[in-house]
């Protein structure tokens, strides 16, 4: 007999107030009166051209973007405690952003987006030219599976693109559990970017920001993080040209 398939979008009722874990550890931020639950999905994206990030937020603020944000805990967390800064988490796996919405939209936050997109597309066409302050990459896959992009997400264009929408001193931050991974970007993203090995967990978070980052603390496995900016001087243009250098380099 065949089985039958979880049913992710009927969930039982939530209570107010209600604290929620995963792995043991809590999932940041509380159920709130069901009046004051949002709609943090962005099912709409423009056919061609830079989201209007400020009107998707009807204000402007800094910007921190998750882009392979799996169940959205990074961002769930830093829109709550952050309530200055605008969120944009994006995955390629639609099942995923259902969990993270539901639960953006049950802790009634306004500062906060989800949306299923290719990483690639949404720095190469959704946001706009130095209008983020912060963006985020926790575990990209080391080994994409059919439908999730073109090889690895890391690569020297996209590297171009985050030089051109990050704001002057904005940062890029990556991590991953994966060693040889993390060698490839290391060397890449030091082209790009003044960038440091962080060491150590996360102080916000010492149980782990994402998912991910929680189930390998959980599991013993080294996790390699680091943060950098663009590095000073190295225009949108300067970069793309690096990144093709690159590529004709590798190939
Ligand atoms: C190992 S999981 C990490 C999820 C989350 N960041 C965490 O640390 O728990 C990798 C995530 O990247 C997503 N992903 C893979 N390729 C992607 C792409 N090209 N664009 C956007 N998301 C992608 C997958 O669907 C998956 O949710």
């Amino acid at each position: 007999m065949p089985r039958r398939r979880p049913d992710h979008d009927h969930q039982p009722p939530i209570a107010e107030g209600a604290i929620e874990r995963e792995f043991g550890v809590p999932i940041p931020g509380k159920v709130v009166a069901k009046e004051s639950w949002t709609q943090t999905a962005l099912k709409k994206l423009p056919d061609c051209g830079p989201l209007n990030i400020n009107s998707l937020f009807g204000r402007h603020a800094p910007l921190v973007v998750d882009i392979g944000c799996g169940n959205g805990r990074f961002s769930l967390g830093s829109a709550w405690t952050r309530r200055d800064h605008d969120h944009l988490a994006a995955d390629i796996l639609p099942v995923v952003i259902r969990y993270a919405t539901r639960r953006g939209n049950q802790r009634g936050l306004t500062n906060l987006r989800f949306c299923v997109v290719d990483g690639e597309r949404l720095v190469t066409e959704l946001l706009p030219a130095g209008g983020v302050k912060e963006l985020h990459c926790y575990h990209p896959q080391p080994n994409p599976r059919p439908g999730e992009g073109h090889g690895r997400l890391i690569q020297p264009f996209f590297m171009a693109e985050v030089i051109r929408v990050l704001e002057p001193g904005g940062l890029f931050i990556v991590q991953t559990d994966n060693a040889s991974y993390w060698n490839q970007i290391k060397q890449l993203v030091e082209r790009f970017l003044a960038f440091q090995t962080h060491t150590g967990r996360w102080p916000d978070a010492p149980r782990g920001r994402s998912r991910r980052e929680i189930y390998a603390l959980k599991k013993g496995l080294p996790i390699h993080r680091g943060t950098g900016s663009p590095l000073p001087g190295l225009s949108y243009p300067q970069a793309l040209e690096l990144a093709a250098e690159l590529v004709r380099g590798a190939g």
